[in-house]
């Protein structure tokens, strides 16, 4: 095999083996570690430049907590604190949001118990295929990115189409299936304030379909031998057009803030929601797609599920900047795009590098 094309220096072909391996075992991270691993395996490893730049000095910032429990009366309040963080750091805390706080650890149990069964029974799921609704994987960008992230994820597409319950492991079905159905009730609220944030009216966002489908990532973090010279996961920002994530007590989401990085805290019974890229687009610009990563940890193993609004593949639908929001001083900064082929370039892509939407602003 000609190494060109996989890096061109001697050391790419070993890599790619390495990866190649490390795919095969369709063990994921959590294999590694189960094998009884000290050291980090070369392909998690950042490259030095990247380690010597990153700037750990801590901020002072605190990410906005936003208590939902006014929203059924005067909702003006909770309209500002929505756009307010919207509109600057693009990601908050949502408090007395509807979700019981029952769900929320029933669906962090499943979460974990499914990547802990037993390797034979897991491996089933285990499959690069973009076609499939259920995937347990790790690293869905690992043949792609410089540098494999510490992290396996149970990925599941939960709508536009309803999932089947079956095709989900006992062990994490029924609280994936509630859950579910829980967060699609949370979505739509969210939408309606950021519709009204945005100054439309409030069922605008989801007449455009932003809360007709969503996938749910189950992601696991398994203790690290090292975890300063990898992450958790790489610096993004999200591709869909808003995230709820709940994540454990352990702590290692962090946001880029005006160059920092700020540590997004674990709140209890609270959910994280950002801003994906697709809202920024729609929105002009207006509301913002925050670049954030995970960072690896002693501790663990760390558990998260994230629920990403967005219509599944391949949709036809096409969106660009939402006219109403267009005027002559704010003229329109994306195409208008086919959300598949967005779908298509972020996937691609990878985590890490320049934000997806750079390849969609309109030359000017
Ligand atoms: C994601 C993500 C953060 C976390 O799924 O896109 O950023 O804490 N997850 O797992
Ligand atoms: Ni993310």
């Amino acid at each position: 095999m000609s190494v060109a094309g996989t890096g061109g220096v001697s050391t790419s072909y070993n890599r790619l083996q390495q990866l190649k391996s490390f795919d095969e075992s369709k063990a994921g991270v959590k294999g590694l570690v189960d094998s009884g691993i000290t050291k980090l395996p070369q392909i998690f490893i950042r490259p030095p430049e990247e380690l010597a730049a990153d700037n750990q000095t801590p901020s002072q910032f605190t990410i906005p907590v936003i208590d939902l429990k006014g929203v059924s009366g005067d909702r003006s309040k909770v309209v500002a604190a929505v756009r307010e963080a919207a509109e600057t750091v693009g990601l908050f805390q949502v408090v007395n949001h509807g979700v019981p706080l029952k769900v929320l650890e029933e669906t962090l149990t499943a979460a974990r118990e499914f990547h802990e069964l037993p390797q034979e029974v897991k491996g089933e799921y285990y499959t690069r295929d973009k076609m499939k609704k259920v995937k347990y994987g790790s690293n869905f960008d690992l043949y792609r990115t410089r540098y494999a992230n510490w992290r396996d994820t149970l990925f599941c597409v939960m709508g536009p189409d309803p999932l089947h319950p079956q095709e989900l492991h006992l062990v994490c079905r029924d609280a994936i299936m509630e859950y579910s159905w829980q967060i699609k009730v949370l979505g739509s609220l969210l939408f309606g304030l950021l519709s009204e944030a945005l100054g439309l009216n409030p069922e605008y966002l989801e007449s455009i379909d932003c809360a007709k489908g969503h996938s749910i990532l189950c992601h696991y973090y398994p203790p690290c031998p090292q975890p300063e010279l990898t992450l958790g996961t790489t610096k993004h920002s999200d591709p869909g057009f808003l995230t709820i994530l709940l994540q454990d007590h352990i702590g290692g989401l962090q946001v880029l803030w005006q160059n920092q990085w700020i540590n997004v805290p674990p709140v209890h019974a609270a959910l994280v929601v950002n801003i994906g890229d697709m809202l920024q687009l729609i929105s002009n610009d207006k509301l913002k797609s925050v670049e954030h990563r995970v960072v690896a940890n002693h501790r663990g193993p760390r558990v998260s599920v994230a629920c990403f609004f967005t219509l599944d593949n391949p949709s036809q639908r096409i969106y660009g900047p939402i006219k109403e929001l267009l005027s002559q001083d704010n003229p329109p900064l994306y195409r208008d795009t086919l959300l598949q082929d967005f779908n298509a370039y972020y996937y691609n892509k990878g985590l890490g590098g320049n934000s997806a939407l750079d390849h969609f602003l309109l030359q000017r």
